[in-house]
């Protein structure tokens, strides 16, 4: 988070620069702005996402439709997603379905567009993006949680999510990765996602 306030920063002395300064000052300052610029991002969107969970890799229309569908997710329940992106899935959920719908992404270039999208679209009241690590935060309020991460952060989450959703009926969705040992209670092998009851239902669905 401080590398992008830093860029913001940046961004905003540039501005006040190029609308102040003489030439010979600014072109200097331009190109170690760009290039500041780019560093961050390469950071923040690329490097430390892919080294704490996974990278971002944009999920098609047609596969959130498959994944919150499979979820059976109700307008009463709390969905979340753990890596939500630029919030598609997220904003799905919240509009679509009529559930309350919480995204929990660490990229902060992400997390901005996604709040902005959610504000424009009107959904604030239903949904909110947490810029945090997803380990970092308390799954227990979940009905249905999303994973469309790498197999080893799913083999790092399956413990936290064996203790925080206790809730009954609460279904976690993962997207191309398995977790080991769990029941797949539904599927759509073909789109490779799977459904999972983390502990046994005392209510129907
Ligand atoms: C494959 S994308 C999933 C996008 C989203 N779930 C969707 O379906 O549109 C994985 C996302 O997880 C985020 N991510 C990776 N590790 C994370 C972590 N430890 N905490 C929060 N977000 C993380 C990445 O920045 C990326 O946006």
């Amino acid at each position: 988070m401080i590398l992008f306030y830093l860029v913001m920063g940046l961004g905003a002395v540039t501005i006040f620069l190029l609308l102040t300064s003489t030439k010979g000052f600014l072109l200097p300052l331009i190109s170690s702005s760009i290039a500041l610029l780019v560093v961050t991002v390469t950071i923040s969107s690329i490097m430390l996402p892919q080294f704490l969970g996974a990278p971002w890799v944009p999920t098609s229309k047609e596969l959130v439709n498959k994944i919150l569908s499979i979820s059976e997710l109700k307008p009463a329940e709390t969905l979340y997603d753990l890596g939500s992106g630029d919030g598609r899935l997220v904003i799905a959920a919240a509009r679509d379905f009529g559930a309350r719908a919480v995204g929990i992404e660490i990229d902060p270039f992400r997390v901005l567009y996604s709040r902005l999208r959610i504000s424009q679209l009107r959904l604030s009241g239903k949904a909110k993006i947490i810029r945090s690590n997803f380990f970092n935060i308390d799954l227990r309020d979940a009905d249905v949680v999303i994973v469309y991460l790498l197999q080893e952060t799913l083999d790092k989450l399956q413990y936290k999510l064996e203790m925080e959703l206790t809730k009954p009926n609460c279904r976690v969705v993962s997207v191309v990765f398995r977790f080991k040992g769990w029941e797949v209670i539904r599927s759509d092998q073909e789109a490779r996602i799977y459904v999972y009851r983390t502990r046994p239902a005392t209510t129907d669905t």
